[in-house]
């Protein structure tokens, strides 16, 4: 029998059962809603938004199945069935013994370096995200970023920018000693970099870096499916396995794995900590009953558990992340197509816009990208995130504001959510703003929250 002949377009394995009507607004509407939202999309109400591109977080659409997996929930306090065929699909696809659920990703975080850190440890990661750091530094450590250096550079093509540079390793290690590095934390498709991936044979030798220095790796597994489908597509003697298989091959070079369920997996809420070791697991278990639940939910509830073990069979399928990541090229090189200055190589989860270069006349002091997600939802009714100086936050130390090398806006696309016509509006609507972009004005700060500053704080436009 001849081979099945590929099919060329990126086309969803699915099919539409019900859809959310929306709320239709108009340029003056999204004018006086930005205003009241103090020039910050978190603030927003999600009925003023017409096409929300904030986060692909928990804002998935669940399948026919997973709902039907909600119907079996058992929302027994202990053991409930759900949390077993949770575990077991956790250790059949991403190898994992023992399971902790979390209410969602930075739970397993804080947890796990409640446990992990001490006071003067340091913590490299392949770049940081927000809420990872955070906790991290709340335990008394000092993340320190290990990323190859392409990875700053937008315009950079290389195709694993979510690798780990050994020379900024080994000068970390000759400086304060393996001793005081209780782990290094691994993100697949690193998010903040622009959603870039890591490569198996940087994997390999992290894991041998690991052994030889006996330090654990902690995979922040949030888009492990995404990362495995560019393995796929890029690298060298790939192309032949599943993503199922390279999700379990990455997941097995690591130790530990913390996870926000909320993305891969497909469902609206939920997380896990995993790991093989038995003592850590027991210190989890003493953990979790203080924050989030006892071991068997943590926070989570039965049905979700549920929905969630069947996600995570869904999100390792070939054809789907085929489609997720197709579907956020199609939209990023349209983009291109039209001159947007965008992250390069696009990226697994979301198309970044590159605020650098499409408001040159804005210093980064008054925040370009995040007055570019104000300019783009009130032009098109379009919702994006900051992803730059805000979010960076201010050096724990000095107070003095971080100002990253990536000041980027994220258009971020949720899975099975949004059609290709929705990705056109998108496109014209962000090339609107670049064709008036001289008119767009830098923002200053007149409210600001301690910590993780992005979701509250407040701007007014500088005239
Ligand atoms: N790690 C990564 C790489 C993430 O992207 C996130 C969340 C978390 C950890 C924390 O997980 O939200 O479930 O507590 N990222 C979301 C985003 C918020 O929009 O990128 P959480």
């Amino acid at each position: 029998m001849a081979k099945e002949q590929k099919r060329k377009s990126w086309a969803e394995p699915f099919r539409i059962k019900m859809v959310e009507l929306l709320k239709m607004t108009s340029y003056e509407d999204r004018q006086k809603a930005i205003e009241e939202a103090g020039y910050n999309t978190f603030l927003l109400r999600a009925d003023d938004v017409y096409i929300d591109l904030l986060t692909d977080s928990g804002t998935s659409a669940m399948s026919d199945r997973q709902w039907a997996g909600m119907m079996m929930g058992d929302e027994a306090y202990a053991g409930s069935r759900n949390f077993y065929h949770l575990r077991d699909t956790i250790e059949q696809y991403y190898s994992y013994k023992y399971t902790v659920p979390t209410h969602q990703g930075r739970g397993a975080e804080h947890i796990l370096s409640q446990i992990m850190i001490n006071p003067g440890d340091y913590v490299p990661g392949n770049m940081y995200f927000t809420t990872t750091r955070l906790h991290q530094e709340m335990a008394g450590g000092t993340f320190v970023d290990v990323i190859i250096d392409q990875a700053h550079d937008p315009n950079d093509l290389y195709p694993f920018k979510g690798n780990v540079d050994f020379e900024k390793l080994d000068k970390l290690v000759s400086r304060v000693g393996a001793d005081k590095i209780p782990y290094i934390c691994i993100a697949t498709c690193v998010n903040m970099a622009g959603g870039q991936p890591i490569s198996l044979a940087n994997l390999r030798q992290l894991r041998q870096w690991c052994d030889e220095h006996k330090i654990p790796i902690v995979h922040d597994m949030t888009r492990v499916a995404e990362n495995a489908y560019f393995i796929q597509q890029r690298e060298e003697g790939c192309s032949d396995k599943s993503v199922a298989q390279i999700v379990h091959e990455i997941c097995s070079l690591t130790d530990i794995a913390t996870m926000s369920a909320k993305k891969d997996p497909m469902v609206n809420i939920g997380g896990f900590l995993a790991m093989n070791d038995a003592d850590l697991y027991q210190k989890a278990c003493n953990m979790v009953v203080i924050y989030e639940g006892l071991h068997t939910y943590g926070g989570m509830a039965g049905r979700d558990m549920e929905a969630l073990a069947i996600g995570i069979t869904e999100s390792v399928h070939d054809d789907h992340i085929r489609a997720r990541v197709g579907q956020v090229e199609y939209l990023g090189d349209k983009l291109a197509e039209a001159g947007v200055p965008i992250v390069k190589p696009i990226g697994g989860h979301a198309v970044f816009l590159d605020a650098k270069r499409f408001l040159p006349h804005i210093p980064q002091e008054q925040f370009p990208a995040q007055a570019l997600t104000a300019a783009v939802y009130v032009q098109s009714g379009v919702r994006s995130m900051e992803r730059g100086a805000v979010s960076a936050g201010r050096d724990k130390n000095t107070g003095e504001n971080y100002m990253p090398k990536l000041e980027l806006v994220r258009l971020t696309l949720p899975r099975r959510v949004y059609t290709q016509a929705h990705m056109d509006v998108t496109a014209e609507g962000v090339i609107d703003v670049l064709e008036k972009a001289e008119q767009v004005k830098g923002l200053r700060i007149t409210y600001e929250p301690e910590v993780l500053r992005f979701f509250q704080a407040r701007f007014e436009p500088i005239e």
